[in-house]
């Protein structure tokens, strides 16, 4: 009797633990209700955004591109690329040949040491006039005096193609006297400081632009750009008529929404949990894209790591006991996170990544955790999903249309190496928007690549300009 006795009282803790776990689990669960919520805050921000009188108060930037068309096929020629501000730092060249619409690149990944992330801009610009010096190098090409696409994966307020402020770094960026400045002006210098090789910079360029503008090279109905990876963000044509900033009716031009800081006033707060005001606070930008970070890569891993903490104080995980690891900052990253949740990985092998990352896991601790996973990750793909219905049903509305049909172009590694976020993402704008048909594009290299083809297109025009 008294073994039965324990029995039940093992079973009933057992109980009364999974119904704490289910509790927390529950809070990222979104119903269709919140989600429709989403998609109209977001709808509002994005009208906001456009407008003078509101502009400067939205969260939703809405920043004009000065991109006003697709290539047309007959570019050509070799360009230089860079791409900061993904996962990797690139140096890239890239061929153009007319009328076949075929690119060769060639690219070098470079590292941005923590301290030049983090230390001055001149540092920092110094560094990346380093990085094209070895390239040109590498390459061949010193003396070449070849025009330049410059991807600059942060929120820019530009006056023209070949200009951008930095209105404040995002993601992992923190280099000082950058803010309020033109980049392209502060590559100039570090490329005078260095007083070796000159170079043409004619476009600087979102990374969601690029992206949208590859996919536009094969695609002419793909007029959205978006990015899952590091950062999250989305770019798509407007109508010159609704864009109150910029001169001008006729036609349309990309507006670089810099839906990350979508939510900085508030209006998502009754969706936010505890774990992601405790991402925010140890974040470099407190208070700063509060969508960005419950959508993008570089943040799922944190909040799925508060999470963690704040189940084993209450003794659900790894025998009550927070490790020194745990309590590091950034240890989940994309590619852990998308191997913990895919579904032909035994327990065994999530128990041997959570080892990986010097977690020591029972059998129960590595369900929970890709439970915990799946939760995180679920969330963010469904609110991605909810911004970007609201951006097709604008276009939809927009247009007049019974039914739009659109495509959009995609990077990013969150969508790409996740198991199941761009599934979660589609169904969620087919829910959502059940009157567009969207189609999703894979981008092959949309930084490099289409910060080239922007760069050809603006030389061409340049060149019309002269004639
Ligand atoms: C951040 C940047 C944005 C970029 C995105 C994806 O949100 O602010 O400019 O497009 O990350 O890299």
């Amino acid at each position: 009797a008294k073994g039965a006795a324990m029995v039940t009282a093992v079973a009933s803790r057992v109980q009364a633990q999974r119904k704490q776990i289910d509790k927390v689990l529950a809070l990222f669960r979104l119903t269709q209700e919140q989600l429709v919520g989403v998609q109209d805050k977001m709808r509002a921000e994005l009208e906001y955004g456009l407008k003078r009188d509101t502009h400067s108060l939205a969260t939703v930037k809405m920043l004009p591109t000065y991109v006003c068309g697709m290539p047309d096929g007959t570019e050509k020629g070799k360009f230089l690329a860079l791409d900061l501000g993904g996962t990797n730092f690139r140096v890239l060249l890239v061929k153009i040949r007319s009328g076949r619409r075929s690119v060769r690149m060639y690219n070098k990944i470079f590292a941005i040491p923590l301290e030049i992330m983090q230390g001055t801009g001149e540092e920092l610009f110094d560094h990346i006039v380093q990085c094209i010096a070895d390239f040109l190098d590498y390459m061949g090409l010193k003396g070449a005096q070849l025009p330049l696409g410059f991807t600059f994966s942060f929120p820019c307020r530009q006056a023209s193609i070949d200009k951008g402020t930095l209105i404040g770094w995002t993601k992992g960026f923190k280099a000082t006297d950058c803010e309020g400045e033109d980049v392209v002006d502060m590559l100039r210098e570090a490329i005078k400081r260095r007083n070796e090789f000159d170079l043409d910079i004619v476009a600087v360029v979102n990374d969601t632009v690029g992206t949208m503008m590859t996919c536009g090279y094969e695609d002419p109905n793909c007029e959205i750009g978006l990015i899952a990876g590091t950062g999250s963000n989305l770019c798509y044509m407007e109508e010159m008529r609704n864009i109150e900033l910029v001169e001008g009716d006729e036609g349309k031009m990309c507006i670089n929404t810099e839906w990350g800081g979508f939510g900085d006033n508030g209006c998502i707060d009754d969706i936010r949990t505890q774990y992601d005001k405790e991402v925010d606070e140890g974040s470099l930008n407190p208070g700063k894209q509060r969508y960005e970070k419950m959508t993008s890569g570089m943040y799922l891993g944190e909040i799925v790591r508060q999470i963690l903490i704040d189940l084993t104080k209450q003794g659900l995980l790894f025998r009550g006991q927070i490790s020194e690891r745990l309590r590091t900052r950034g240890i989940f990253e994309t590619k852990f996170l998308s191997q913990i949740e895919s579904d032909r990985l035994a327990l065994l092998q999530v128990r041997r990544i959570l080892q990986q990352l010097g977690l020591d896991s029972t059998c129960e601790d590595s369900i929970v955790v890709k439970e915990v996973c799946g939760a995180v990750s679920r969330r963010a793909a469904q609110l991605c999903g909810a911004g970007l219905a609201a951006i097709v049903e604008k276009r939809r509305e927009d247009q007049g249309l019974e039914r739009l049909r659109i495509t959009v172009g995609v990077d990013g590694t969150l969508y790409k190496l996740h198991p199941h976020f761009s599934r979660i993402l589609q169904e969620t704008v087919k829910e959502l928007a059940p009157r567009c048909d969207v189609t999703f594009m894979l981008s092959e290299d949309g930084s490099g690549k289409g910060a080239a083809l922007i760069t050809a297109v603006a030389k061409r025009l340049q060149q019309a300009w002269k004639n």
